[in-house]
């Protein structure tokens, strides 16, 4: 398989180990699994302690423990474990979906931007790719007469992902209801990566059910790396029909094998402490929305933005001459703070911010970048719109 650069991993992970403030992060910050523990009650803490470290590093049940399929399989209507399949991260189930669901001339539809392996990956099977667009002038939304249109009796599969990498809009239920009914009007399958379930933003409208729930051409992907803040666990999963879990794991016997046993014991942990890991994410989100509403405010002059409705990131609008890969690589190099470039997504004269990171390193982050702003400024960069 002949497959394009991961383009935003590429500079990503040029910057990640020499950057103080990185807020562009995807995630919410990371627990230690002290941290994770603690979220115990304290009698059972010691007893599951003793238990992990007595564990056999044995392969585990390849397709993810049945426990853990249990609880996972809960958390949608009419689901068995059955249903489920724990996997390497979201990224994982992605992969196998596509090598399972789409076969080489295939016309598929996917969102874009996108995290890239959302249309990459199917680029290179090699399917028909039509990109369903999120524009600027439309406020990032999904424009569902637009994929009336791109449907074709020849489509195999939507993919799209909500809440979403990396404007941060999400659908509603009903929204998602009519992306399911155009799919299923030309007998397509819809995969929903949705990496950013359960992380709500204060006040805003309730987030989409997952599409799993909408019916059998609906196909769940799920991680425990952003609404848990585990992403070393690198434990995903995908919910769907029984036959399409089958012939994943099939796929799977190639690539990975089984979950990782510790990862998969933490994981269980996690789920069932979802309330207080909920409850920690959405205290670093409000932190840290406060701050960045705020800035923009403070630099209306420089930065305007339109706040996540869900999942953790946004695009700021600069109004600075400066193309956007030329600024993020400035602010990693010299103000050591690593905001996104838009050109990753397509959208020049953004950068995408993530708010999910300590909030104190956020604040410093932003603080950096107006300082980076205002030193261009000084330095005669044009304060004018690149696009
Ligand atoms: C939309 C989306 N899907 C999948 C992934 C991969 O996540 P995981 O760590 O579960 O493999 C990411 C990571 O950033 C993401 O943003």
């Amino acid at each position: 398989m002949k497959i394009e650069t991961f383009g935003l991993e590429r500079w990503m992970t040029r910057w990640e180990l020499h950057v103080e403030y990185d807020i562009a992060e995807s995630g919410i910050l990371p627990m230690t699994a002290r941290e994770l523990l603690n979220l115990l009650p304290q009698e059972e803490r010691e007893p599951l302690l003793a238990e992990l470290l007595d564990t056999p590093l044995g392969y585990s049940e390849a397709p993810g423990s049945l426990r853990l399929r249990t609880m996972l399989a809960e958390t949608y209507h009419d689901t068995g474990p059955q249903n489920i399949l724990v996997t390497t991260g979201a990224i994982e189930a992605n992969f196998l979906l596509f090598n399972v669901l789409i076969s080489p001339g295939d016309h598929v539809v996917a969102v874009y931007p996108a995290y890239q392996q959302l249309y990459s990956v199917p680029r290179a099977i090699p399917c028909d790719v039509s990109l369903w667009t999120l524009r600027p002038e439309n406020e990032f939304r999904y424009d569902l007469e637009e994929l009336r249109h791109l449907v074709t009796p020849r489509t195999r599969l939507v993919v799209l992902n909500t809440p979403h990498n990396p404007t941060g809009v999400a659908l509603s239920t009903e929204e998602l209801r009519e992306v399911y009914d155009i799919a299923g009007s030309v007998g397509a399958q819809v995969l929903c990566d949705e990496a950013y379930r359960w992380i709500e933003m204060p006040d805003s409208l309730p987030l989409a059910c997952p599409v799993r729930d909408l019916g059998e051409h609906g196909i769940s992907v799920g991680t425990f790396s952003k609404p848990f803040g585990l992403p070393g666990l690198r434990v995903g999963w995908i919910a769907g029909q029984e036959e399409l879990i089958a012939a994943c794991w099939a796929m799977r016997d190639y690539v990975s094998l089984s979950p990782v046993k510790l990862s998969d014991a933490l994981a269980t942990i996690a789920l069932g402490c979802r309330e207080q890991v909920t409850t920690r994410t959405q205290a670093i989100i409000r932190q840290n929305l406060a701050t960045a509403r705020l800035w923009v405010a403070n630099h209306a002059d420089v930065v305007s933005w339109q706040e996540p409705q869900g999942g953790l990131l946004s695009m700021l609008r600069y109004n600075i001459d400066i193309p956007s890969r030329e600024l993020a690589d400035r602010l990693a190099g010299e103000y050591s703070v690593m905001l996104a470039p838009g050109s990753a997504f397509g959208y020049e004269g953004y950068l995408r911010l993530g708010l999910g990171q300590e909030p104190a390193i956020f604040a410093e982050g932003l603080r950096r970048t107006a300082t980076c702003f205002a030193d261009l400024g000084a330095s005669g960069v044009q304060m004018t719109s690149v696009s």
